[in-house]
């Protein structure tokens, strides 16, 4: 990987803001790596800084491009952790194969998250619930107007320190005209398309008071899907229900992880389909106590009422329930240092990508 000589002075020299919000202040460097010729390029950390791009080129043109969501942990560890990153490589390669783009090898993914990661350190919150957003991007910069796919890539990692995407509980709206994801679509995949046509319901959402829709299967708007930007769960008599992965939901990490903490502390853990009506009876005879909705932004955030377009809103308990906020406790406590890592899912950022290094290649 080579280095910037400016990147360190960019650390230096910024100065974090009070208030830091989500994906607000961007780290003032990135990683960038660039694929031509059949094959990927050497990495460079550099300051972050804007970008030069052919009107023409495919991203533009046709959306070829794909991101991932993943934090960086101070809070209670001596060392930066990374949360899962291989399962976030995985599916970025997912995304790639369904977008016609190339393979990029975990190796460079992970030297992205390293090195961004280690020389953003300094900036990176201390205070629980804060983390060291990252985002990595890959999009096809071939300037051809023809349809097709790109001959050339470029993948970034930014990052951003942050807070969860939404504080305090979500209040959701039932999504009974507008689709986000077809079968045989892209909903399964983390395609940046999936969230441009996501927007109009959700600001439409955000505009009537609720926090997102409540995205319903493309061919019968029966079942639940997921939020735009996070998966769906229920308690329903002392069992925790999410929709199943059909193909047109994203596979969250955060989602995998709330699975296998519920059935690790014992509670019943059901995939499968949810119908929308059912659950609405279900929350008025009470058998439904808690709902929530997990992503790597958010974190995990009660769900206080799911409402209906008419202005009918099905209430459920106020604050967090019992068992979102049990679960809400054993994630952080994992991601932010303060109980073993018994799932073996932090990776610590080695030590070759620290700035003290030198400021040469590593
Ligand atoms: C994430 O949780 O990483 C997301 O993708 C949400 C983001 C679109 C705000």
């Amino acid at each position: 990987m080579n280095i910037h000589p400016k990147a360190l002075d960019a650390i230096e020299n910024f100065e974090l803001p009070e208030k830091l919000g989500f994906g607000q202040t961007l780290a003032p460097v990135m990683y960038r790596v660039d694929y031509a010729n059949g094959r990927w390029g050497e990495g460079l950390l550099l300051p972050y800084g804007e970008l030069s791009i052919d009107p023409a080129s495919k991203v533009l043109n046709y959306a070829q491009v794909i991101f991932e969501g993943l934090k960086a942990y101070r809070v209670e560890h001596v060392q930066t952790k990374l949360f899962r990153p291989q399962m976030n490589a995985g599916r970025l390669n997912r995304s790639a194969a369904r977008m016609l783009m190339p393979d990029l090898p975990e190796s460079l993914f992970i030297e992205g998250l390293a090195a961004v990661s280690a020389y953003a350190d300094p900036l990176i919150p201390r205070l629980s619930g804060q983390s060291l957003y990252l985002r990595p991007l890959m999009f096809g910069t071939q300037p051809a107007l023809g349809l097709g796919t790109s001959d050339r890539f470029t993948f970034l990692v930014i990052a951003s320190p942050s807070e969860a995407v939404i504080a305090g509980t979500l209040r959701v709206v039932v999504e009974r005209e507008g689709t986000r994801a077809a079968r045989g679509g892209t909903g399964d995949v983390k395609v940046s398309g999936n969230y441009g046509a996501s927007l109009h319901a959700t600001m439409t959402a955000v505009d009537s008071g609720f926090n997102q829709p409540l995205w319903l299967d493309a061919s019968e708007h029966r079942y639940i899907e997921e939020l735009s930007v996070m998966n769906f769960f229920v308690m329903i008599d002392g069992e925790l229900h999410t929709p199943e992965l059909s193909g047109t939901i994203l596979p969250g990490v955060t989602r995998d992880s709330v699975i296998t903490l519920a059935r690790d502390i014992g509670i019943s853990v059901h995939e499968r389909k949810l119908e929308i009506n059912l659950l609405l009876e279900l929350i008025q005879s009470q058998q439904c106590t808690e709902a929530f909705a997990c992503g790597t932004a958010v974190i995990i955030a009660p769900i206080s009422a799911i409402g209906e377009k008419d202005g009918t809103i099905y209430e459920l308990v106020e604050e967090s329930g019992p068992i979102t906020q049990k679960l809400r406790q054993k994630l952080l406590d994992i991601q932010e240092g303060r109980v073993p890592d018994r799932f073996n899912w932090l990776l610590s950022i080695p030590q070759q990508y620290h700035p003290q290094t030198d400021s040469a290649n590593v």
